[in-house]
């Protein structure tokens, strides 16, 4: 068996990236990329290749080269479906907001309306692959629904999870730490594996790519983010007793990061872990283990996610207590609005929740981040269904530039660790302020020192602050 012709469904932040390397990386294989999205598809096809719709370091410049010569995005799902030789199955899986495992749960409807296009749509035999993080077994639920046509035709299913950290996708995708590839383990899956791992062996060293059981791939997808999650979570706990102790996080995390067994990256405290994964996979790691009556398992991993919300809800409120215990008609700029620098997505951002939480208390907050448009910053509040879409309206303004943001503001409180923010002219945005001038540093980017010299009051994460 030998891929020849792709088709990815789900243009998203996993889809449009992965696909672009894969058809840079094989001149020879034809890559469709659909998705029923018209605007997505449109914004992926704009002839400004700065147009696509995500943003991604290094992203543009790969999509230029392969686009019109072997990679296309198109709406047409039916036609690359009947043309490709291996579906990848890229659509979104966010949390379940209704009914059984409601806020728990990953919801597979996308994933089953796919199964179902591809079961009515094709007519020979094709290697389906996960790529979207599922729950464990979801394997089983896609075969049943494509061999359920019974008109023959021949499906095997791999798991192939993606472990791409957005803002960083392309050099994730050209040198990954390993490529997984769960499948059956019969004569039949042993070949979509090895037909798979061929697409892969053209840039990555044959050594890096793991091949396993599909059971076993998919469990590993949600175990890697559940672990990288709560070494986040297990740093922001520690961080909230350096603030008591007069210890300082960054010290702690270097002096732990050297032991081998530990491992440096990864333990940088901070405002919250957010994205669309962490939170949502750590969920469905508790559900699943709920489901299986395994009280103490469930118990253990919820516990990464209640410590993450209460570090957003410690930010939001240590702001309040340090202005005189009240914002109320305060101007608090927000520098960064996404989930993390070098992207525009602001999935489940920690900026979010600590907005919500100053406007309850009557912040004006200022808003500016260089890649997140001030539409996305509404939705993304009207979402939370906290208050009508006119009152936040009215609580949030929004400015294209930091120097703006910060004019006249009580408060600057730094939400993502974009590198621009460390160059400005602090002292510029200093004395345009209201005095005292609060500096609150989420991301702890900023030099603690050199910001009290300037007469900042600063907070950073971790540290004893220094009123
Ligand atoms: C994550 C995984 O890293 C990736 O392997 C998987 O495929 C998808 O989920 P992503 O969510 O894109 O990737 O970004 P990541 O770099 O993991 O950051 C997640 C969140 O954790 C961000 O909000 C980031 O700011 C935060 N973070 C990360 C910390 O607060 N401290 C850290 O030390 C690292
Ligand atoms: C530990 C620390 O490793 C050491 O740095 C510190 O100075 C003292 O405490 P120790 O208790 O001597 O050292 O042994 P260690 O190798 O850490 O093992 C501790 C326990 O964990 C053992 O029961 C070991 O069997 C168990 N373990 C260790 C596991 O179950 N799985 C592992 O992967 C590693
Ligand atoms: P991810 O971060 O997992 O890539 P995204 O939400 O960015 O998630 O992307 C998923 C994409 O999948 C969306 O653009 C959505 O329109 C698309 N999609 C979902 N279901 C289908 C489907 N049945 N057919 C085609 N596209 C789909």
């Amino acid at each position: 068996m030998n891929i020849t012709k792709i088709c990815c469904i789900g243009a998203g932040y996993v889809g449009g990236p992965t696909m672009a390397v894969i058809a840079q990386k094989c001149p020879h294989i034809q890559v469709t990329v659909v998705d029923m999205n018209v605007e997505r598809i449109q914004a992926w096809n704009d002839a400004d290749v700065h147009n696509i719709p995500i943003y991604e370091p290094g992203l543009a410049a790969v999509v230029a080269e392969a686009r019109g010569r072997n990679l296309f995005f198109s709406t047409d799902v039916d036609q690359a479906i009947e043309e490709a030789d291996a579906i990848f199955i890229s659509v979104n899986t966010p949390t379940k907001t209704y009914g059984k495992g409601k806020n728990m749960a990953a919801d597979l409807k996308y994933i089953e309306l796919c199964a179902r296009q591809i079961a009515r749509v094709a007519k020979n035999d094709k290697i389906v692959i996960e790529k979207s993080t599922l729950p464990v077994r979801t394997a089983e639920a896609i075969k049943s629904i494509l061999d359920s046509t019974g008109n023959g035709v021949q499906f095997q299913i791999l798991s192939n999870p993606e472990f791409l950290a957005e803002g960083t996708a392309v050099t994730d995708l050209l040198q990954p730490d390993r490529i997984l590839i769960g499948g059956e383990t019969s004569e039949a899956g042993e070949k979509a594996i090895a037909a798979l791992v061929a697409v892969y062996a053209n840039w990555v060293p044959q050594d890096k790519i793991l091949t396993t059981n599909v059971w076993s791939s998919e469990l590993s997808k949600l175990t890697a983010n559940a672990f990288l999650a709560q070494r986040i979570s297990s740093i922001n706990a520690l961080s909230e007793l350096c603030e008591k102790t007069g210890a300082d996080v960054t010290e702690v995390s270097r002096a732990i990061g050297m032991d081998s067994r530990i491992g440096a990256k990864f333990l940088k405290a901070s405002v919250g872990f957010g994205g669309s994964c962490f939170q949502k996979d750590i969920l469905n790691l508790v559900y699943i283990a709920k489901s299986y009556g395994l009280t103490e398992v469930a118990d253990y991993w919820e516990q990464v996610i209640i410590m993450n919300d209460h570090q957003k809800r410690r930010f939001a409120n240590k702001i309040v207590q340090t202005l005189y215990n009240t914002v109320a008609g305060k101007k608090i700029a927000f520098l960064g609005w996404a989930f993390k620098k070098d992207t525009n997505d602001t999935r489940e951002s920690a900026a979010i929740y600590v907005a919500d939480d100053l406007i309850n208390e009557q912040a004006e907050l200022a808003v500016y981040d260089p890649k997140v448009s001030e539409t996305k910053v509404l939705q993304d509040l009207n979402y939370l269904q906290s208050r009508t879409a006119d009152e936040n309206q009215a609580a949030i303004s929004y400015f294209d530039s930091a120097y703006q943001a910060c004019q006249g503001a009580h408060a600057v409180a730094i939400l993502t660790e974009w590198d621009e923010f460390t160059d400005y002219d602090w002292q510029k945005i200093y004395d345009g302020m209201q005095k005292p001038a609060f500096l609150f540093d989420g991301r702890n980017i900023l030099n603690a020192a050199a910001m009290e010299a300037i007469g900042f009051v600063y907070s950073g994460i971790g540290v004893v602050s220094s009123e």
